[in-house]
């Protein structure tokens, strides 16, 4: 397999260490190709940028459309070492992290939408999708991948009714100054995996910057099932509550969700 090259390698500033970041022209997914820098020793904090992806990932085997200089294409390696229950506190702590960088970008109308979307007005803004590797029952490796749509061409067509990009939203920024934002974000958070801030500090900001995860009427589609359900909160394994009209609770490890009227 031909090892690509990238296109600048510099220094970031992650947690109080200065670790490296590689920018790519191209890339598959910038996903792979930190965890292939993950399995080679890379550190805690090593992020992998690309201008464009030809196989960006998302969520349940979706694709995550990438054109070029559309978007912010970004992997940041985490080695938390914590208990693999644990790992959603990764997600929560990213989403978190995307949700402040954008807000301090003077974005407004800001959401999380479980499990890990950022929406703005109701219209996704942002994917996250974090890959783990464990060992010994430890999440050794969690690479988080960030993708924000900054212009208009981010969205393939049959999306366009249901995402947004900076450019829509009237914000105009650079990827790299924003990567630069969710990664100063980030690095307050992501200790809160390992309960700095406290477990429950980490949960409270996340509720509170997704109100869709409480009392909110929803419908559910997972797997062949869909259903109606009306949200109430986080387990601590970072599950959605459901409740369902006969009141059972649903505890969702993975979902869509969608708000419907109540
Ligand atoms: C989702 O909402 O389905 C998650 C999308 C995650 C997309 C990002 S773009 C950077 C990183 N590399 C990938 O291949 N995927 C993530």
């Amino acid at each position: 397999m031909e090892v690509p090259e990238p296109e600048r390698v510099g220094v970031s500033e992650f947690g109080g260490r200065t670790t490296r970041i590689e920018v790519y022209g191209e890339l598959e997914s910038t996903n792979t190709r930190l965890r292939e820098l993950a399995s080679a020793g890379a550190a805690e904090g090593t992020v992998v940028v690309a201008r464009s992806q030809t196989a960006g990932r998302g969520r349940a085997g979706r694709v995550w459309h990438s054109p070029a200089d559309a978007g912010l294409y970004a992997s940041i390696l985490l080695r938390p070492g914590i208990a693999a229950e644990r790992g959603h506190l990764l997600t929560f702590a990213a989403a978190i992290a995307v949700a402040e960088g954008l807000g301090g970008l003077g974005v407004e109308g800001l959401a999380i939408k479980w499990p890990n979307d950022v929406l703005v007005r109701g219209r996704k803004i942002c994917g996250i999708l974090t890959e783990t590797s464990l060992l010994d029952g430890r999440i050794d490796t969690a690479v988080v991948g960030i993708g924000i749509n900054v212009r208009r061409a981010a969205i393939p067509e049959d999306l366009a009714g249901v995402a947004t990009s900076l450019e829509t939203e009237g914000v105009e920024v650079e990827p790299a100054q924003l990567l630069t934002r969710v990664l100063e974000r980030l690095a307050v958070w992501r200790p809160g995996a390992e309960g700095r801030p406290a477990d429950g500090e980490i949960v409270r900001r996340w509720m509170e910057l997704a109100p869709m995860a409480r009392n909110a009427a929803i419908r559910v589609a997972s797997g062949n099932e869909s259903f109606d359900g009306v949200t109430a909160g986080i387990g601590d394994d970072g599950r959605l509550l459901v409740r369902r009209a006969d009141g059972r609770i649903e505890r969702l490890a993975s979902a869509d969700v969608s708000v419907r009227e109540k």
